[in-house]
């Protein structure tokens, strides 16, 4: 390719580096599809478990597969002892994202084949993290607290089982409901920047575990899925209704970055913030919580007056801080919910990546000197 071909895009906004038949987004009029059904459609009829054999199979199951598929990561849902050992060997002062971040990766070593990476192989690999990572979270935040480690109940479904890992009691059915949809939102995004680390680690045939480690690493970042954290934050700030007004332009003012907005794609508001801004008002009703979701009401209707011109909208991890809040989850575990969700997308991306592989290398435009002497030291 010659040097007038090559165009450079600046964090390769706008340029397509991969094929999938996963999730399509129109980021113009705020629409999001996985293998073509609304994120609405199904965030209100569907489960996690249904959604992850959607994009991992690119139809929905048949009553038989999907009792099956559920079975199949019921099975793996139990850590094992020696997991269960190194996790209570982490600093309880650990940060939740990079237990989760080092104990997937620690997964390969108690796996027979860590490198096998067939797409056969893939996929056996990405049940098993898919169903022992609410292990991992829910054990690490007992040890913490000093709490006995609760062992996973495979009569529960994925976002059951979670939750009574985490408090040692069976949730209610709507804070399951409610978790299941935290779930199908957060599943798969396109090319994000997470995504996009797995497929770049899973081309050079590197093994599964790596790329889901280097994918947690990117979602880490407060720019990507780190922000809901940042919301929650940003909310606690906030006395009251009344004194949003002021604390938003004053962030404004101060040109800081208003997490939970803006979005690379969207330039309308995100379809998963309208479903969670749903889920959210639900839940906050129910919990004694409207405070947090009037203060978030409140932020919307600001950064809409001033940012909507310039395509800054909600994004998912907007609602999601105060729906993480209201299910009860501490703030740190917010950004690893977002990690349970995503292994779906990452898992379905790296085995798209794995059927019709191409090593990732863009390459630079190089903007140094050419033809430079070596100067020696004494000279310099
Ligand atoms: C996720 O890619 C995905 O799909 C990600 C995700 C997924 O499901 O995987 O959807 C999940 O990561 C959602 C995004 C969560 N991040 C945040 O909420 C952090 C806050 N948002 C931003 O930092 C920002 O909007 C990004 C990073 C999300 C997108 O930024 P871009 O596309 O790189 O845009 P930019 O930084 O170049 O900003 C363009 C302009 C700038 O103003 P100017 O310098 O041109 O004057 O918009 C402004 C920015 O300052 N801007 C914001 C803003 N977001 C953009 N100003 C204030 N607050 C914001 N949130």
């Amino acid at each position: 390719m010659s040097t007038a071909e090559k165009t450079f895009s600046k964090g390769l906004e706008g340029v397509i580096a991969a094929q999938t038949e996963m999730s399509f987004i129109n980021g113009t009029e705020g629409i999001l599809e996985y293998v073509g059904i609304a994120i609405g459609d199904l965030a209100s009829k569907s489960s996690f478990e249904e959604t992850v054999f959607l994009l991992w199979n690119k139809r929905l199951p048949t009553k038989p597969e999907l009792e099956q598929f559920t079975a199949d990561l019921r099975s793996h849902y139990t850590l094992c002892d020696e997991m269960v050992t190194q996790i209570k060997s982490c600093p309880i002062k650990a940060e939740p994202m990079h237990v989760i971040r080092s104990m997937i990766s620690m997964c390969a070593m108690y796996d027979e084949n860590p490198n096998e990476n067939s797409v056969e192989a893939a996929r056996h690999k990405s049940m098993r993290i898919l169903a022992v990572a609410p292990a991992i979270v829910a054990a690490f935040d007992r040890h913490r607290r000093g709490l006995e480690i609760v062992k996973a109940d495979p009569s529960l479904n994925f976002a059951s089982n979670f939750l009574y890992m985490l408090n040692g009691e069976k949730p209610t059915d709507a804070m399951v409901r409610a978790f299941d949809i935290c779930m199908i939102t957060h599943a798969d995004h396109g090319l994000n920047n997470s995504t996009f680390a797995a497929r770049v680690v899973i081309s050079t045939l590197s093994d599964l575990y790596s790329a889901m480690t280097a994918a947690i690493g990117s979602l880490r970042g407060p720019l990507h899925g780190g922000a809901n954290e940042g919301v929650m934050k940003m909310l606690n700030k906030i006395d009251s209704v009344e004194t949003a007004e002021a604390h938003v332009m004053g962030m404004i003012k101060n040109k800081e970055r208003i997490m939970g907005f803006g979005h690379r794609v969207y330039k309308a508001k995100d379809p998963r913030a309208s479903e969670l801004m749903t889920l959210a008002k639900q839940l906050a009703e129910d919990t004694g919580n409207m405070d947090l979701y009037n203060k978030s009401h409140a932020i919307e209707k600001i950064m809409e007056r001033e940012y909507a011109s310039k395509g800054i909208y909600p994004n998912v991890d907007f609602y999601s801080a105060t729906t993480y809040h209201c299910i009860g989850l501490k703030l740190d575990l917010f950004t690893p919910m977002f990690v349970l969700a995503r292994i779906a997308g990452w898992a379905g991306h790296v085995i798209e990546q794995l059927e019709d592989n191409r090593l990732f290398r863009p390459t630079t435009d190089y903007i140094g000197p050419h033809n430079a002497p070596y100067t020696p030291i004494e000279k310099r």
